[in-house]
């Protein structure tokens, strides 16, 4: 398996995506597509090949965060343009060669290991298509192709042809490496298409076998609608083997969830759930409408409608309604309602009353605070850190903590109330 190289075509501007950043960096499910490209790629090879041109650099340096090991190349795009201009002068290192775009999020290496198994010096993906508009069409004869034609440069009879090329190719190296010095660009784009090694080969005697497969996994990003089609492929594909491997989901179309995300145990996620890229969620209940950034989870119950951001750790705890968390450590805790604790560390048996609100930023700089084991936070709370809430303290409603507070003791911080007789009377009756 390891035995073939991967060259990922990823020069285009993609001029349709109506946008400044390069087409293979639009991400979907949390990630870029080329990212799930070479992902997939990384199964099969050990020789992958990026081509790049349109903003080169920020293409190269995104995927460096994810790769090592990976090849970037850069087309001589004003001289050899095209997807035939895109695989010259690249020497791949074993025999075959599979050609992938990296706007294909959807393919996985368990379709592409297809390729591999059929016996042809070229293989090429073909997908039968009612609507065939806008892609090359293949002419196939006694189930082996002999020509793809452009769209730009089909006649009228073979723009009828239903069968089309999906852009995946898997070549022997030295076919490749015989025909792309003998393309031309007559044709309607002036480009070097890749599409006519397919012919040349064809026309020496060489087999080129179709490979049909489904487009739901070949799909093609050209718009912004399509990326929206591909994401909620990719998402139906998530939250299935999560419900295989045991997760609850109610609703599941309306539930987001990034693709690194981890849901562990026994687990039920409700409607509405949004589960942020670096999540880990084990044996533990988000409800409705809730969401969740860059945090791990361990057996607790979250929201309805409540909002962990990055940085959290909350074990054995109860987050409930409108409650805002930031960078903060929950063990046994619970925080019913309308709170924002944020730079918290918070010890087992606390209960923190409805409106709490940790005060963690004075303008520049932000502070932390630290609330010790079976504390009870009164409602209406401000804690202006940084403060240090030690063991078994009692904080009365609406307290105003801004210093810290010694084990088994009350804190509480009150104007007297007073109260005026008869006073409705007088102030709105006369
Ligand atoms: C190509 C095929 C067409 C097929 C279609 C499937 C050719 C000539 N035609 O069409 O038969 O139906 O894909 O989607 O190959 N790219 C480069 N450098 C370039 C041009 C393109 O790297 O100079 C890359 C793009 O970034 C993209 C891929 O090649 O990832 C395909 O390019 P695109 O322009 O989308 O394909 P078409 O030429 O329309
Ligand atoms: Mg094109």
């Amino acid at each position: 398996m390891i035995n073939n190289s991967v060259i990922i075509l990823a020069a285009g501007k993609g001029t349709r995506m109506k946008s400044t950043l390069p087409k293979v960096l639009h991400k979907i499910s949390g990630f870029e597509m080329l990212y799930f490209v070479i992902k997939e790629a990384k199964k099969l090879s050990d020789d992958i090949t990026v081509v790049l041109f349109h903003e080169a650099e920020s293409v190269k340096k995104s995927m460096q965060n994810y790769f090592e090991d990976i090849n970037f190349v850069i087309q001589d795009h004003k001289n050899y343009p095209g997807t035939g201009g895109a695989v010259m002068n690249i020497k791949p290192k074993h025999e075959k060669v599979l050609v992938l775009n990296g706007d294909m999020p959807l393919i996985e290496a368990k379709e592409l290991e297809k390729f591999t198994e059929i016996d042809s010096d070229i293989v090429m993906s073909v997908i039968k298509m009612d609507d065939s508009s806008g892609y090359g069409r293949v002419v196939i004869q006694n189930d082996e192709v002999v020509k793809i034609v452009e769209e730009k440069d089909a006649t009228q009879r073979e723009k009828e042809i239903k069968t089309v090329n999906a852009g995946i190719y898997l070549f022997k190296n030295e076919i490749l490496q015989s025909y792309l010095p003998k393309l031309s660009n007559d044709n309607a784009q002036k480009e070097y298409y890749l599409t006519d090694v397919v012919e040349l080969a064809k026309n020496d005697g060489f087999k080129v076998a179709p490979l049909f497969v489904k487009e739901e996994n070949f799909k093609g990003v050209n718009s912004k609608y399509d990326l929206s089609c591909a994401e909620e492929i990719m998402q139906h594909r998530i939250k299935k083997t999560f419900m295989s491997n045991g997760v609850t989901m109610r609703l599941p179309s309306t539930i987001y969830i990034d693709a690194d995300v981890e849901i562990e145990g026994e687990c039920i996620i409700e409607n509405g759930v949004t589960l942020h890229s670096g999540t880990k969620i084990k044996n533990s209940h988000i409800k409705a409408n809730s969401v969740i950034e860059e945090s791990e989870i361990v057996n607790s119950t979250i929201g309805p409608i409540a909002r962990v951001r990055p940085g959290c750790y909350l074990y054995d705890t109860h987050i409930g309604n409108f409650v805002e968390i930031k960078k903060s450590i929950l063990k046994g805790v619970k925080a019913g309602h309308l709170s924002y604790l944020g730079d918290c560390e918070i010890d087992e048996g606390t209960n923190i009353g409805a409106g709490t609100i940790t005060c963690n930023y004075d303008g520049k700089k932000k502070y932390k605070t630290q609330i010790g084991k079976n504390v009870f936070v009164g409602s209406d709370t401000q804690i202006v850190a940084p403060v240090v809430i030690e063991d078994e303290v009692l904080i009365a409603a609406g307290t105003t903590v801004n210093r810290d507070v010694k084990k088994g003791s009350l804190a509480i911080s009150r104007t007297d109330m007073k109260t005026v007789d008869g006073f409705f009377e007088k102030f709105f009756k006369e």
